[in-house]
C-alpha cells in the first residue's frame, strides 16, 4: 500500500509569508476558495490506493484540529493525523522520527509533499514511472526558463532518455541545470529510512562543519548545534535536499517525473496571488469543480470564485483570477481582477482593486484603488524593481486595514489595523 506526508514547518517559518502570517498558519491560507494545504489533500485522496495521510510539522496541536475535522467529513475514506514534531528536525528528521507510524501496515512506497507549493500533483503518473523502472525514488520536476532563475532550488540533472537522476543540487552557487526539484516525492520504505539513518550516522562520524547561519537556517542551525552539545543519540537536523537526495542520485534507482503542468511556489505573501490564479484556472477547466465557480455573465470574467455567503453587486465587474470569501461586500460599479479578497472585506462603490490581496474584514473606500503591477506569467518572482529599489508587485493588505474614499494604494505591502487616508506607492506601511 501506498500513505502520504506533507510537510508544513512550522511557525518560525514562513516569514516571507508576512504579513498574512501573522493571523493565519501559511499551509491554511485561502487561495481559491480552500487552504492550501487542501490542495495538496484533495490531489492526495484522489489516489485510490492511499488510505493515511500525516501533516508533519512543529506547530501546535491546535492548528490543524478543525482542518482535520473538515476534511474527515469531506474526505471519509481517508485517516488524516498531524504528527507535531517537538523542534524543527528538517524535512529528513521530521519523517524519520515519525518512521513507526508512517511503517505501521508495512506499506511499500509513500509520497513526500511539501505544502508551500501549487502544482497539479501529477501523483498517479509519479506511481506509474516509480512501478515502471522498480524505482526507490522519484521526484516531481519542472523546467525554468534558464538554469540561472533554477539556482533558487534544488536542481536535478537527469539522463534525458531514461529518466534517472544522475545528479542532484540543493540551491547551487552556479547554474548546474534548468530542471529543479518542485517539493513532491515519492520514496519506497525499504530505501529512505536506512539512507536517512546513514546519513544521520555519517554525522555523528565525522566532526561536523557548522555553516555559518543564513537568516533563514538560523534556527536549524542553532538545534543542530545544541543537539551536537547535547551527545550523540539526540536528533540533528537532516534535511532530505541537501542531506540524502544527492546520495540517491549517485548510487540508487532514483528517476525523474518532469512536469509540463503549472507549478509554483508560495513563499512571499505576494504569491498566493499567482498560485490562485493557477488553481481557478486549474478547476474552471475540470468538469467536477467548475460548477464551484462563478457563472460567466457580462460582469464575470471567468475564472471567480464567491463564497456563497459574499455578497457582490451585480453591476460590479470580477475577474478574471478572483477569489472572494465568506462574507465579504462588494459595491456596485467595482472592479477586481487578479486578487484575493478575504472574509469580511468590504469594497464600497466603485473602487478598483488590481493585482492585490485584501486581508480579513479590511475596508477599501469609494472610487479608491488598490492596486500592485503584473508579473509576466512565466515569472518565479513577485518582486519587482521601482526607481532602483526592490519592492512587492502584489499590494497586500493585512488584516482589518482601511483605505479611505479616492485614495490610491500601489505596490505596497500595508501591516494589520493600518488606516490609509491619503495615496501610497512603494512602501511597507507600518
Ligand atoms: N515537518 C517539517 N519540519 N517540515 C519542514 C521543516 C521541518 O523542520 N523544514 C521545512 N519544512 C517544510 C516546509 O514547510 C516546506 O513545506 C518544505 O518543508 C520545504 O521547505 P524548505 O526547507 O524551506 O525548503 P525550500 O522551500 O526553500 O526549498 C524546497 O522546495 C523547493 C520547491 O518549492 C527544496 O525542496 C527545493 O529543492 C525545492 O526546489
Ligand atoms: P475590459 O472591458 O474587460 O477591458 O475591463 P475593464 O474596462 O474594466 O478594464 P481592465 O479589466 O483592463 O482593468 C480594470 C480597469 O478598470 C482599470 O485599469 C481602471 O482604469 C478601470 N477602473 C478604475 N476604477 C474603476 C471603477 O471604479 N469601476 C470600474 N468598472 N472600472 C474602474
Amino acid at each position: 500500500s501506498t500513505k502520504a506526508v506533507i510537510l508544513v514547518g512550522g511557525p518560525s517559518r514562513g516569514t516571507r509569508f508576512r504579513p498574512l502570517s501573522l493571523d493565519v498558519p501559511k499551509p491554511l491560507f485561502d487561495v481559491a476558495g480552500h487552504p492550501i494545504i487542501e490542495h495538496c489533500l484533495s490531489a492526495i485522496t484522489k489516489v485510490p490506493e492511499i488510505k493515511e495521510v500525516f501533516i508533519v510539522g512543529y506547530y501546535d496541536e491546535s492548528v490543524f484540529r478543525d482542518f482535520i475535522k473538515d476534511s474527515a467529513k469531506e474526505f471519509p475514506h481517508i485517516s488524516l493525523k498531524y504528527l507535531r514534531e517537538y523542534q524543527a528536525l528538517g524535512t529528513a528528521g521530521g519523517l524519520y522520527h515519525f518512521r513507526d507510524a508512517i511503517l505501521k501496515g508495512n506499506p511499500d512506497r509513500f509520497f513526500v509533499l511539501n505544502a508551500d507549493v501549487c502544482c497539479s500533483f501529477p501523483l498517479g503518473e509519479m506511481l506509474r514511472l516509480f512501478e515502471d523502472k522498480d524505482a526507490e525514488a522519484v521526484i516531481l520536476g519542472t523546467r525554468l526558463s534558464s538554469a540561472e532563475a533554477a539556482t533558487n532550488f534544488g536542481c536535478i540533472v537527469s539522463d534525458a532518455h531514461t529518466k534517472r537522476v544522475l545528479h542532484y543540487v540543493e540551491k547551487p552557487e552556479s547554474p548546474i541545470s534548468s530542471l529543479i526539484n518542485c517539493g513532491v516525492y515519492l520514496f519506497s520504505t525499504e530505501c529512505i529510512f536506512p539512507s536517512i539513518r546513514s546519513a544521520i550516522k555519517r554525522r555523528t562520524e565525522r566532526p561536523r562543519l557548522v555553516s555559518y547561519p543564513s537568516s533563514e537556517n538560523l534556527e536549524s542551525s542553532f538545534y543542530a548545534e545544541q543537539a551536537d552539545d547535547d551527545g550523540e543519540d539526540k536528533q540533528e537536523v537532516i534535511r532530505l535536499e541537501q542531506d540524502i537526495l544527492s546520495d540517491l542520485a549517485d548510487s540508487r534507482q532514483f528517476f525523474v517525473l518532469e512536469t509540463r503542468d503549472f507549478w509554483r511556489q508560495i513563499k512571499t505573501a505576494g504569491s498566493a496571488v499567482p498560485a490562485n490564479a493557477l488553481y481557478l484556472q486549474k478547476a474552471w477547466q475540470t468538469e467536477s469543480t467548475r460548477g464551484d465557480l462563478a457563472q460567466p455573465s457580462a460582469n464575470i470574467i471567468p475564472p471567480v470564485y464567491i463564497h456563497p455567503s459574499a455578497h457582490v453587486d451585480s453591476s460590479a465587474k470580477l475577474g478574471p483570477n478572483v477569489s472572494v470569501g465568506p462574507r465579504a461586500r462588494i459595491g456596485a460599479g467595482a472592479r477586481i481582477k487578479e486578487a484575493i479578497v478575504l472574509e469580511d472585506v468590504e469594497v464600497r462603490h466603485d473602487a478598483c482593486v488590481l493585482y492585490a490581496i485584501l486581508g480579513w474584514s479590511s475596508k477599501v473606500g469609494a472610487w479608491a484603488r488598490v492596486e500592485g503591477t503584473p508579473t509576466p506569467m512565466t515569472s518565479h518572482s513577485t518582486s519587482i524593481i521601482k526607481n532602483g529599489v526592490k519592492v512587492q508587485s502584489i499590494t497586500i493588505l493585512a488584516k482589518e486595514c482601511a483605505v479611505g474614499d479616492e485614495v490610491r494604494v500601489q505596490n505596497c505591502v500595508c501591516l494589520p489595523y493600518k488606516e490609509l487616508k491619503r495615496d501610497v506607492a512603494n512602501e511597507v506601511i507600518m
